[in-house]
């Protein structure tokens, strides 16, 4: 298939182009740059630098490109930030997906995946998280990609869209050959920042909540390794169907606590990282993981990496062989 991604120079859109590639796919990726890099992108995938703010310019690509297919990474995704700003959150995650759709109906490509949140879920009184628990989302964020399913759902039932939503928890790790990884600045994620202090350019690692109702205290999430995430990705492109929205959790159904992950890390990387107790983040649900049930009897996908270590040791890869990331 001829594919279109937007914020391919991203975490998971980098890992996706690779996947993409590996499996057969002419692959065109379109980003800003804002917050993407241009080396994590695929050598083998074409590059065009814009913006989903410039409708005019993204119809002019869709309707030349010929595509079969768009994945659709392009979002802000700092949660804190949305609440301090959320009509910048809107007018990027939900304004710029209408002009993406608009440009797609335009030059006929009916088929999409979008990188949906498990903090669409909000805060969830069932676990593990089934996709059909009610969508509350707690922070701008959630409900910017809450809104673009509702774009997608409607789009899905009036003019043929195939569109699939998945639903992420965690992002984590780093390509198994070493080749990319994760980036962000500022970095605001857990297992990149402990590992920063392995590194030695952090002096700790801050403990958000040691008072949740959880085994030690602390909150669990379910990491989900972005090879895992990428891969999800191609099934979801190569067997969308047209006439409705289908969302799928992506996890790997097993949840670990921060205290967890800061050990792991420890046993991973060799170094003591000090940690110090904190209070609680604001916003921060106590327990996520997910039930992945649904993706997996829908696309034959379920999560490779279930031991939350080897997702560590793959990071530790990356961020031991590129302290300053993609700066090196
Ligand atoms: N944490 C710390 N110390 C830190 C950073 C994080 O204790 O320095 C804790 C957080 O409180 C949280 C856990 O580590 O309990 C994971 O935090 P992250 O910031 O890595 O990830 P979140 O679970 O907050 O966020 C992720 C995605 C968001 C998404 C959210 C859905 O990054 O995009 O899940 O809940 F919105």
């Amino acid at each position: 298939m001829r594919i279109f991604v937007a914020g391919g120079a991203g975490y998971v859109g980098s890992h996706t182009v690779k996947a993409l590639v590996a499996a057969g796919h002419e692959v065109t990726v379109f980003d800003s740059l804002v917050a993407g890099h241009r080396d994590a992108v695929d050598p083998a995938a074409a590059f065009i630098r814009g913006d989903l703010a410039d409708g005019r310019a993204l119809a002019d690509v869709l309707k030349q490109g010929r595509f079969d297919g768009v994945i659709h990474f392009a979002a802000f995704l700092n949660v804190g930030e949305s609440v301090e700003k959320p009509l910048m959150y809107y007018r990027n995650n939900v304004t710029n997906t209408l002009n993406l759709l608009e440009a797609m109906e335009a030059a006929d490509v009916r088929r999409i995946v979008f990188s949906s949140t498990c903090a669409v879920y909000g805060e969830p009184d069932r676990l593990p998280i089934t996709e059909d628990l009610p969508k509350a989302p707690i922070n701008p964020y959630g409900a910017t990609k809450l809104a673009v399913e509702g774009m997608l759902r409607d789009s899905a039932g009036a003019w043929g869209l195939a569109a699939v939503a998945l639903r992420y928890f965690n992002a984590a790790g780093a390509a198994a050959d070493g080749s990319i990884g994760e980036d962000h600045s500022p970095e605001l994620h857990l297992i990149p920042l402990v590992l920063q202090v392995a590194l030695g350019q952090r002096e700790n690692i801050k403990i958000f909540g040691t008072d949740y109702p959880t085994p030690d205290g602390t909150c669990i999430r379910d990491y989900i390794h972005v090879d895992d995430l990428a891969s999800a990705h191609v099934r979801a492109i190569e067997g969308a169907k047209p006439g409705e929205l289908e969302a799928f959790n992506v996890g790997t159904g097993r949840g670990n606590s921060v205290r967890e992950i800061i050990e792991a890390c420890r046993s991973v990387t060799g170094h003591a990282i000090p940690a110090i107790e904190q209070a609680r983040r604001p916003g921060d649900p106590p327990s996520l993981y997910a039930d992945a049930s649904k993706i997996k009897a829908r696309f034959g996908w379920s999560a490779r990496y279930v031991d939350v270590r080897e997702t560590i040791e793959s990071a530790w890869r990356w961020h031991s062989a590129h302290p300053a990331g993609y700066a090196n």
